[in-house]
């Protein structure tokens, strides 16, 4: 190991982890990049098999379901871990927010990190569109007509951006290579970020304690222990997903048939449908940007320098406000009929 850390500076990127980081709400972070690298991991050999071509990609699903050996479980594992990545990183921001993690000097970090949310979200919507079924067209549907709803911004989003290639192999680019791509550079800075400025001490300590203060009320361990525990809490999420992947496996309907509207999208997106069925198409524009922008500027409007949730009433009771309306829109959806919106 000397030698190896000797030429490659393995060691540079250990830093001391205080010891409330070990406790599973402080791991989600670490849980959620588990989920990424077994979506990496899957989605390549997902790759070798899936056909981008409108008139072959439902077919090319149920081959791997049916003729590619372990297809059916790998593809399930691959659902499941993007079920997985987007709830650990929600809950990971959840965390974030409450231990009010985001508090200087951690803004920059914090934006990173919602910048990779939406990257996670678009892979859900890109994903769900390549599989080719009634859900994902419709899922299309609504990806073209918010794109024209954009006029030039939205360009990219039209099939008319480029002639030669359907828009199904271009959101195929970017599901396997532009958005993983981006995610990856981003998980990097995100990390060296968290190296740079350590864990957040524990809210109770005092405001402001950080470096030898905080090291000093708190004992600290090396990287490699705090990433020995992820490892475990990393193999036991693997166990979950295969047992899913078994027992729930990833959903495929049949070749879509145009000019109906019967599906519902994954139920990340339920909440900005529900706006959808109340003010039109343009509302899912406006939900998500509001949503977006609402977590943007938090850490530059919750100026109190408290991190303990029980001293910031206002910034608990508006968190708590927005997840209750996200939740209330997403409730809605799923005991609403679909509508025709396209
Ligand atoms: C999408 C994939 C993400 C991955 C893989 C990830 C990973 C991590 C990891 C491993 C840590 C170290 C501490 C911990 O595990 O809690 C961390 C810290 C942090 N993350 Fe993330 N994160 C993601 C998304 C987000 C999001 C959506 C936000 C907020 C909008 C965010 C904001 C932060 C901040 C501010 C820290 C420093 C917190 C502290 O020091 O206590 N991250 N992240």
């Amino acid at each position: 190991m000397d030698a190896i850390d000797e030429r490659m500076g393995i060691s540079a990127l250990s830093y001391p982890v205080p010891e409330h980081a070990n406790r599973i709400a402080w791991t989600l972070g670490g849980i959620t990049a588990v989920s990424f690298v077994v979506l990496l991991v899957t989605g390549i050999v997902l790759a070798q098999f899936y056909a981008p071509v409108p008139e072959v990609a439902n077919q090319s699903i149920r081959d791997i379901e049916n003729t590619v050996w372990a297809g059916s479980f790998i593809r399930g594992i691959h659902f499941w871990a993007s079920q997985a990545m987007y709830v650990t990183a929600v809950l990971h921001m959840v965390r974030v927010f409450v231990t009010g993690s985001y508090k200087k000097p951690r803004e920059g970090n914090w934006l990173v990190g919602v910048a990779m949310l939406g990257l996670v979200t678009f892979a859900v919507f890109t994903g769900t569109v390549l599989k080719w079924d009634q859900e994902g067209f419709e899922a299309l549907g609504h990806n073209v007509e918010i794109g024209n709803l954009l006029g030039g911004v939205g360009l990219w989003f039209s099939p008319a951006f480029s002639d030669q290639i359907p828009i199904l192999l271009r959101l195929y680019g970017a599901h396997v290579v532009i958005i993983p791509g981006l995610i990856l550079v981003l998980l990097i800075l995100h990390f060296l970020l968290v190296k740079r400025h350590g864990v957040s001490p524990h809210p109770s300590l005092p405001a402001g304690a950080s470096g030898e203060q905080a090291s000093a009320a708190e004992p600290t361990e090396p990287l490699t222990r705090h990433i020995r525990r992820l490892v475990t809490f990393g193999l036991a999420l693997a166990g979950i997903l295969g047992i899913l992947a078994v027992l729930l496996p990833a959903p495929q309907g049949p070749s879509p048939v145009a000019g109906i509207e019967v599906t519902k999208l994954p139920w990340m997106f339920w909440w900005p449908f529900t706006l959808e069925n109340w003010f039109g198409l343009s509302a899912i524009v406006w939900g998500e940007v509001v949503f977006f922008v609402i977590l943007v500027i938090m850490p530059f409007v919750d100026r109190n320098s408290n991190r303990l949730w029980r001293r910031r009433p206002v910034a608990m009771i508006s968190g708590l406000a927005v997840a209750l309306a996200v939740i209330v829109l997403t409730v809605l959806m799923a005991i609403t009929p679909t509508e025709m919106h396209l």
